[in-house]
């Protein structure tokens, strides 16, 4: 195994993404960031300098479970310190497993702003993958908004809310279009200026008659999103860094957070190219399409265009051919982990979207989550319990209270702000079951994609309406369940995960929305703390860690 290592300067400069100029975050010039390119058990070092000007940081490396460094996580408040304008701090961790991950800001809402990228880890030589293609290729897909992650912040935080609305764009690979001639918005070229070269549509050049796989991740905001690649069909082959029981579809759905791999064949009429599409579903989308182009060699990839026929956008409110790509999802025949046959503990997790003393937030069985002032790692492995609540989060809600499968407004008034963590037994096995309702909003339940640090989990199960404890866990799959570290639960659904408490240290779990993780919409698990090793000096200084010394290596 190797060390890879990394050196990133990040900072704010001016950027068209999508045709509009605004203040973005790049990593040594670009956003996306740099793709991290490694094998299973190599060591990656990314030396990260801070040259936001007055700004924080922090990077999680979304899908690596850091085992044995649960201090590299990356997630302000919870593993670290934020890192401070002008410092560099070193992330050192393991890839110890080939698939498709990613990484982005875990600071407020910084990842908005552009800091995000991909990690491909790929099978040591010699070995390999359960199937075969000839060329590799990653994209991210992402929504972009033109008002700064402050503005949206300070209107989620504000009394009356203010919602940060649907994006204005739809990047591939931080490429989009914004229509500058918006009627109204009365645009300078100089702000917007759709002949930009920076905005031009996101190209892949592809040989005719070859297999590609596209890992194809998405790093949105807020919106789940179709993919489509007019006439080719798509095989889906690994989701989340695990091998699936191929299928194929033409419209792929992804939820931010996950990653998928596919496998097109470049097998149409080679004197052409062809569209990309993605789109906003599960939202009533005000937010037009994004567009890439399939670009065939040797066509010109500009003075080529597609012809007209992009692929047609999925109803946005028919979630059953969603519901049923989630079912479809499967461990592939030969690389099946199996699950543990029972748990130890099962915590129901209601999703709601609550008024807390006339602010909007989002809980989990009504106790909607805010970060404390010091990183619960440093927090619990230095036994200051002072610094967080040490009343733990309900395992479950009150059914009599909340009607699940009612259509009508919402609003839980008995709601409450917490800090509280939920500790388990080390090696212990634990469900946890996502459960939907009703928002504040009549008639209307959103989709809420949840990611797990520090672990996978096994989907044992999606189902409708209210979850049965004692009929439900009969209909789990057991047999193939497919490992994630990211899952929808569907509008007015459940999703049944299980997982092994088995990775040292403090991981959150939250809905990868980044306004509904502002609002509140997470949770904090403790294991293993007393078997954590000591904790590198570079990830204290702030809060209650200041007196510390801490004397770990990165
Ligand atoms: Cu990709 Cu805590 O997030
Ligand atoms: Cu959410």
């Amino acid at each position: 195994a190797k060390v890879r290592h990394y050196k990133w300067e990040v900072k704010y400069e001016f950027k068209s993404p999508d045709c509009y100029r605004k203040l973005v975050i790049t990593i040594n010039g670009g956003t996306p960031g740099p793709t991290i390119i490694a094998q299973q058990n190599d060591t990656v070092v990314v030396d990260v300098k801070n040259s936001l000007g007055t700004e924080n940081l922090a990077i999680h490396w979304h899908g690596i479970r850091q085992i044995g460094s649960p201090w590299a996580d990356g997630t302000e408040g919870v593993t670290q310190c934020p890192v401070l304008p002008g410092d560099t701090f070193r992330y050192k961790f393991v890839v110890d497993r080939p698939g498709t991950y990613l990484y982005h800001a875990h600071y407020g809402m910084q990842r908005e702003s552009g800091l995000y990228g991909s990690i491909r880890v790929s099978v040591p030589t010699g070995e390999s993958e359960p199937f075969a293609y000839d060329y590799d290729r990653s994209i991210i897909l992402n929504d972009w908004y033109h008002k700064t992650p402050y503005e949206q912040a300070a209107g989620l935080s504000a009394k009356p809310f203010v919602w940060v609305g649907e994006p204005q764009s739809l990047l591939i690979h931080g490429k989009g279009r914004f229509n500058c001639s918006t009627p109204g918005l009365g645009l300078e070229p100089a702000t917007c200026n759709n002949t930009n070269p920076e905005c031009s549509p996101y190209t892949m050049t592809v040989v005719p008659g070859k297999t590609y796989r596209l890992r194809i991740g998405s790093l949105t905001a807020l919106s789940a999103l179709s993919f489509q690649i007019d006439g080719h069909n798509m095989t889906v082959v690994e989701a989340d860094g695990h091998y699936v029981d191929p299928f194929v579809v033409q419209t792929l759905y992804i939820y931010s957070g996950e990653t998928y791999s596919v496998l097109i064949r470049t097998d149409q009429n080679p004197t052409r190219n062809y569209w990309i599409a993605t789109n906003v579903v599960g939202r009533n989308r005000t937010t037009p399409p994004g567009m890439g182009v399939i670009n065939y060699y040797p066509n010109h990839p500009k003075r080529s265009p597609p012809p007209a026929n992009i692929p047609i956008a999925p109803v946005w409110d028919d979630r059953r051919p969603r519901v049923e790509q989630s079912r479809a999802i499967r461990a592939r025949p030969g690389h099946v982990h199996d699950p543990p046959r029972s748990s130890d503990r099962v915590i129901v997790m209601l999703n709601t979207q609550n008024e807390v003393d006339g602010f909007r937030r989002w809980s989990v069985n009504n106790v909607s989550f805010n970060l404390p002032h010091t990183p619960y790692l440093i927090g619990l492995k230095h036994n200051l319990l002072h610094t967080f609540s040490q009343i733990p989060p309900p395992e479950d809600y009150d059914r009599a209270r909340f009607n699940v499968t009612s259509r009508a407004r919402n609003s839980n008034p008995n709601a409450t702000v917490g800090d509280g963590v939920y500790r388990l037994e080390f090696g212990s096995t634990v469900d946890l079951i996502l459960q939907n309702g009703n928002t504040m909003v009549p008639n209307n339940s959103e989709t809420h994609p949840w990611h797990l640090h520090g672990h996978d989990f096994w989907v044992l199960g999606y189902g409708e309406g209210e979850f049965d404890p004692k009929r439900d866990p009969k209909g789990y799959n057991l047999v193939d369940p497919i490992m994630k570290n990211t899952v929808p639960v569907h509008p007015y659904g459940w999703t049944a995960l299980r997982f092994k408490a088995d990775n040292p240290g403090v991981w959150m779990f939250h809905c990868h929305i980044e306004s509904h993780f502002y609002m509140g919409m997470g949770v904090v698990f403790e294991e293993g703390i007393e078997m954590v090793g000591d904790l590198p000096a570079a990830i204290g200084g702030c809060g209650e860690t200041k007196g510390l010394k801490l004397h770990g290596k990165p």
